[in-house]
């Protein structure tokens, strides 16, 4: 019995090698996949299972292995390799990639992006280049310059571009991401990353105003001094990341922008500013009033920080701490002018009333006599009852 047992389960160890163990090494047919992984994996994102090809670190210098990618591959990952240049139509002539929903090509060293590199890419709902070297060159129109790059993305819902360009290219990126945006048509785009990009300020400031339905805006991590770009004009907006950036106030404008999209969305606003610059002395006139009222969901809005310079030195204190401190400052003065201000109104009173004491003494005279006088009479009426 236990014998038999054994025999069992050796054989369901073996029809497992036999079975899964091959497609988990591989499970690519296509020869130049041979490296990379194919198969379904189940996806905790939406719970369900998805035809994946990873080639993940797989050393690759080109993507040519890209033009055999199998017809049901529904996730692409390829990351991790070293890919300088994106040439034309990277997935072949004749590919059939109806189900493909996912490109991921983090981290492969992409520096120049041809135009037309991407195709048949018309369900591909998110797309992620993070972590490469995308340079923008104004003279070379092949270039990522080239402004329909993300043209055939028809249905692209997320578009994941954190540390995506070459470094000291942050103002370039965003004239061209406008005049990408613009020629694009990225009608269903949903969420954009752009952290991490060095990004100073938008040239155009109307740069997001072409994607209409634009709910969630990762600006996080790059250097931005002001809000410069239209808020007004992106309908849909549900989230603005501003974290680590290099604000040091917002203007009443700014804070009226944030508070209208709160009132055009049923879901509001969310707002992250954590890790700002703020100076305190500006913040406390107008962004600390405004968090206390506002309906736009600030992320942590009382542990903000902001910054405060005092005898040559400089101090990160806590914005609500430093407000209320001030406040309590303020109120104390009041009180003590307050209180001086009735001690030298009394003094004034004593000093007037003193100086003009023989003048008062004389009017007030004849009144005391005669009530003097009245006391006197009463008091002899009353004796003669
Ligand atoms: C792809 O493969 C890498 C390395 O094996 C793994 O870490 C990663 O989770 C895989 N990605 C997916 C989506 O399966
Ligand atoms: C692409 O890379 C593979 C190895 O990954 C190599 O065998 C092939 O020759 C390369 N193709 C071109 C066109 O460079
Ligand atoms: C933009 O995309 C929409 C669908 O998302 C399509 O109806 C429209 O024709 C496209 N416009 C251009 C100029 O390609
Ligand atoms: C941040 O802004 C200040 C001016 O407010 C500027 O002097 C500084 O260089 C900026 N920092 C970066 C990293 O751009």
């Amino acid at each position: 019995m236990c014998h038999n047992g054994n025999m069992l389960f050796q054989l369901i160890l073996l029809a497992n090698v036999v079975f899964f163990g091959y497609a988990s090494v591989n499970g690519c047919h296509p020869r130049l996949l041979k490296d990379c992984y194919c198969g379904l994996v189940y996806q905790h994102t939406d719970n369900s299972p998805h035809f994946v090809v990873n080639c993940t670190n797989t050393g690759f210098h080109n993507t040519s292995m890209l033009e055999m990618l199998p017809e049901e591959t529904e996730w692409l990952i390829f990351t991790g390799n070293h890919i300088p240049v994106l040439d034309s139509n990277i997935f072949g002539e004749d590919a059939i990639l109806n189900k493909l929903s996912v490109i991921d090509m983090t981290n492969n060293g992409i520096r120049e992006i041809k135009g037309k590199a991407f195709h048949k890419v018309t369900n591909v709902k998110r797309l992620i280049l993070n972590h490469n070297d995308i340079s923008i060159s104004e003279n070379d129109k092949e270039n990522f310059h080239h402004p329909r790059v993300f043209s055939n993305f028809y249905n692209i819902e997320e578009l994941h571009l954190t540390n995506a360009f070459a470094d000291n290219t942050g103002d370039q990126v965003t004239q061209d991401l406008h005049d990408i945006f613009v020629n694009s048509n990225l009608t269903q785009l949903y969420k954009l990353h752009l952290e991490q990009n060095e990004i100073k300020s938008f040239k155009d400031s109307s740069i997001f105003c072409d994607l209409p339905k634009l709910h969630d805006l990762h600006l996080g991590s790059n250097v931005i001094q002001s809000i410069n770009f239209n808020i007004d004009c992106i309908k849909m907006i549900r989230y603005i990341d501003l974290e680590q950036n290099n604000i040091t106030k917002f203007t009443q404008k700014d804070l009226d922008s944030f508070d209208r999209a709160t009132k055009r969305n049923t879901a509001g606003l969310r707002l992250n500013i954590n890790g700002n610059p703020f100076k305190c002395d500006s913040a406390v006139k107008n962004l600390y009033g405004w968090l206390v009222q506002t309906k736009v969901n600030v992320d942590d809005k009382f542990g903000l920080e902001c910054h405060h310079a005092r005898y040559g030195k400089k101090y990160i204190m806590n914005l609500k701490n430093f407000a209320d401190a001030k406040n309590a400052r303020m109120s104390k003065a009041i009180t003590v002018l307050l209180v001086v201000l009735t001690i030298v109104f009394i003094s004034l009173v004593a000093g007037f009333i003193y100086l003009r004491k023989t003048s008062v003494k004389n009017k007030l005279s004849p009144i005391f006599n005669s009530i003097t006088r009245k006391v006197h009479y009463t008091h002899i009426e009353s004796q003669d009852v």
